[in-house]
């Protein structure tokens, strides 16, 4: 559960609540003082109750327009002064201080210290001065990381260091939340973290240990990666779909797959996983969006993966029992995966240097489908049902234009899509296909959408 303002466990929860109540209690004493005399008028002066003649127009009443202008500006400085001397105490970054990098992404949080050490929840030990550099890869979104308990917020930028730091001065868990609306997993892009005792917290740091709570044998390697690569964010380990397919079962499982749009079944094997890994977008699990799963081919090398391929064997499934990596789960699925690979691997090569991409292939393949529909109904964008040729009404550099959908407009919505974004529908959000797409492709596209009546 989270556990919002309820404890202040840095130095700054006092002064940012005493700035927070002197303004709450500023504003409700005004309230209930205009109300008040308010209700008073009502009453007094009813007609009922006046005495034609008694009320008289005052006019040039120079201490009163004194006072009404004094006392708001010196509430208004109070409020000012306490806001501000909060806010440059969370602004001045401390000089002496422990560094830790945080990488916040659809939709986790990774922490990396100074020697090295990673985790997927942030340690920290008591009354030092730390200083997180926030960091989002370049093609995420914005995200914000929150921490309730130290009264810290934080947005994390793509592309850019943003900082924040703090004093956490009472032992404990906290709750880290992510504080920008970023997508399907927002929801659950949490996280804890924990301020412990100084020898405690040098006592981990200097062990092998990934997280201060694992009792004797540390967490196998394929559960910190699981962790700490963010997978845990979108495949679940107990059946439930997050994002992603779940990990439970699916060892040695059969799988349905799209193939450059064509279905076709697999046996999630060794391979299997390995290609999920490397290149996500090659095969996507039929009912899935395309385009979610980050390619992870730099953070994971060999070893990493038989550690990943090893935790996913532990989560069940038919092949699982087999021990071995080295033994195929069946002979025949592997004979059949052999087969079906270098024909796909043939037919990628042959549409990319001979043949004109099919549009229709590209549409489903780039994913464009999670987010576009073709029967007019609404998704994360704009149907294309109709595109080519009618009018849309699209925001430009923060002006609302209206433009006709033409070849230019179609292509331009493709490369560069936060270009024109149409009124109504989220910037940001569709990723620029300018870098990914060949320009035959992009053509492609162009092509397929005009025919979408
Ligand atoms: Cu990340 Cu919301």
């Amino acid at each position: 559960m989270l556990e919002g303002f309820s404890k202040e466990a840095s130095t700054f929860a006092a002064d940012v609540d005493r700035a927070f109540w002197i303004t709450t209690g500023i504003s409700a004493g005004m309230l209930l003082l205009v109300v008040g005399l308010m209700l008073f008028f009502i009453y007094r002066y009813h007609h009922s109750r006046v005495v034609p003649g008694e009320i008289r127009n005052i006019k040039d009443h120079l201490p009163l327009e004194i006072a009404w202008t004094v006392i708001p500006t010196i509430l208004l400085f109070v409020i000012f002064y306490y806001g501000y001397s909060a806010f440059r105490e969370l602004r001045t970054m401390p000089e002496d201080a422990f560094n830790v990098d945080v990488l916040g992404k659809r939709w986790s949080w990774t922490f990396t210290y100074p020697n090295g050490k990673i985790t997927s929840e942030l340690y920290v030990p008591e009354g030092e001065n730390i200083r997180l550099h926030l960091h989002a890869p370049l093609g995420d979104v914005l995200h914000s990381f929150f921490v309730p308990a130290f009264r810290v917020k934080e947005d994390v930028v793509p592309g850019r260091e943003t900082r924040i730091w703090f004093k956490a001065t009472v032992p404990g868990r906290y709750d880290i939340e992510c504080a920008e609306y970023c997508g399907t997993g927002h929801s659950r892009m949490l996280s804890k973290v924990e301020v412990m005792k100084n020898v405690d917290f040098e006592a981990w740091y200097a062990s092998k240990k990934l997280s201060p709570h694992d009792e004797g044998a540390p967490e196998s390697e394929g559960k910190q990666l699981y962790k700490t690569l963010g997978c845990a964010s979108c495949h679940s380990l107990d059946g439930s779909i997050i994002v992603g397919p779940s990990f439970k079962g699916l060892y040695g499982s059969k799988v349905r797959v799209l193939t450059s749009g064509k279905p076709r079944e697999v046996v999630a094997d060794d391979d299997y996983i390995r290609a999920s890994v490397r290149t996500p977008e090659k095969d996507v699990v039929e009912g899935f969006p395309a385009g979610i799963m980050p390619n992870l081919s730099d953070e994971i090398d060999a070893e990493k993966m038989k550690a990943i391929i090893t935790f996913i064997k532990q989560q069940g499934g038919q092949g699982a029992g087999t021990k071995t990596i080295e033994t195929p789960v069946a002979g025949p699925n592997q004979e059949g995966k052999t087969e079906a690979e270098p024909k796909s691997e043939a037919q990628t090569k042959s549409s990319a240097s001979t043949e004109t991409p099919d549009g229709a292939t590209l549409f489903k393949t780039k994913g464009c489908t999670a987010c576009h529909s073709l029967d007019g109904t609404r998704k994360i964008g704009p149907s294309l049902k109709g595109i080519f040729g009618s009018t849309q009404k699209v925001v430009t550099d923060g002006k609302t234009r209206e433009v006709t959908a033409d070849e230019a407009y179609l292509k331009r919505s493709i490369e560069q899509p936060n270009a024109d974004v149409v009124e109504g529908f989220p910037s940001s959000v569709m990723p620029p296909f300018g870098t990914m797409l060949k320009p035959d492709e992009v053509k492609a596209l162009v092509t397929y959408l005009k025919g979408i009546k």
